[in-house]
């Protein structure tokens, strides 16, 4: 028995990175999963990879309102109803603020707050009907505490920890929970680009993260996706019955404190 036999959940970001992992791990546990992304090679392959009863892959623009009704009925087409989500799909841009445009920022708010938003809006009145169901938002270690040069990124982040309680207090009554997941640094191309470089050693790559992370994470190392795969798992499985509205911290430590040793 898997923790999500008979569910039906929508995952954005899907076709690498942790969206990927959450992909695998759900379908391993049952659930069948729609899988949306803008990479649609690299989706097509995932979801034929697992297979034709158990995934789908939509070309699925988070900040495009349309793509999102499209999205949804594809999955009912495809498997009858919805009854989980995961808003995953985002982006990073690193710039000091007095020097961030306005574009970029803007670009920045699109995919990870208007994505998460739309997202919710969207799938919220699917779960309904469906008798229930989660809502699983990634945020990010920095909606909690700052980091430089990340004005635009941060904003979006705590926006989704802020959006992720009102949704699970206006939600609850209709036996849907909502969670956010704060990851810290995890091992993906948003943390490590030189994972997309064909000509890039990804040995020295790797290297030279591990050595930046074992210096600021107490746990001495970058996460790996799986590890919030398997909190987006708790998050959208029975195990996390009754918790609803919160966001849970995925970092080997790094926000417990500073260390002067
Ligand atoms: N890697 C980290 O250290 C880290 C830390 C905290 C939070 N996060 C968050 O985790 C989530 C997953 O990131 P990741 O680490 O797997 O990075 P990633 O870059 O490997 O994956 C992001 C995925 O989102 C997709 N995406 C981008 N724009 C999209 C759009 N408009 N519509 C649909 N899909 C889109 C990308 O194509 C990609 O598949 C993101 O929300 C990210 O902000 C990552």
């Amino acid at each position: 028995m898997g923790k999500l036999d008979g569910r039906v959940v929508i995952i954005t970001g899907a076709a690498r990175g942790q969206g990927e992992r959450e992909a695998r791990l759900f379908a391993a546990e049952g659930a069948r999963v729609v899988l949306g992304d803008v990479l649609d090679a690299q989706g097509e392959a995932l979801a034929k990879e697992l297979g034709e009863e158990r995934a789908r892959y939509v070309h699925l623009d988070v900040g495009r309102e349309e793509d999102w009704t499209t999205a949804v009925a594809a999955a009912k087409d495809a498997f009858g109803s919805v009854d989980g989500l995961v808003n995953n799909a985002g982006i990073l841009r690193f710039n000091e603020l007095t020097g961030t445009p306005l574009e970029e920022y803007l670009t920045v708010v699109r995919v990870n707050q208007v994505g998460a938003f739309l997202g919710m809006r969207t799938v919220a009145p699917e779960l309904e009907a469906a008798g229930g169901g989660t809502i699983v938002n990634t945020a990010s270690y920095v909606a909690l505490t700052g980091m430089a040069f990340l004005t635009s990124y941060a904003a979006t982040k705590a926006a989704i920890v802020g959006m992720t309680r009102v949704a699970a207090m206006e939600l609850a009554d209709k036996g849907i929970r909502v969670n956010a997941m704060c990851p810290g640094a995890i091992d993906t191309a948003m943390t490590n680009p030189a994972q997309l470089d064909p000509d890039a050693d990804p040995a020295e790559a790797s290297a030279a993260v591990d050595e930046l992370y074992r210096k600021l994470v107490p746990m001495g190392r970058i996460g790996r996706p799986e590890e919030v795969a398997r909190l987006a798992l708790f998050l959208s499985s029975d195990d996390s019955s009754y918790i609803t509205g919160q966001p849970f911290v995925v970092d080997g430590g790094w926000l417990a404190g500073v260390s002067v040793f």
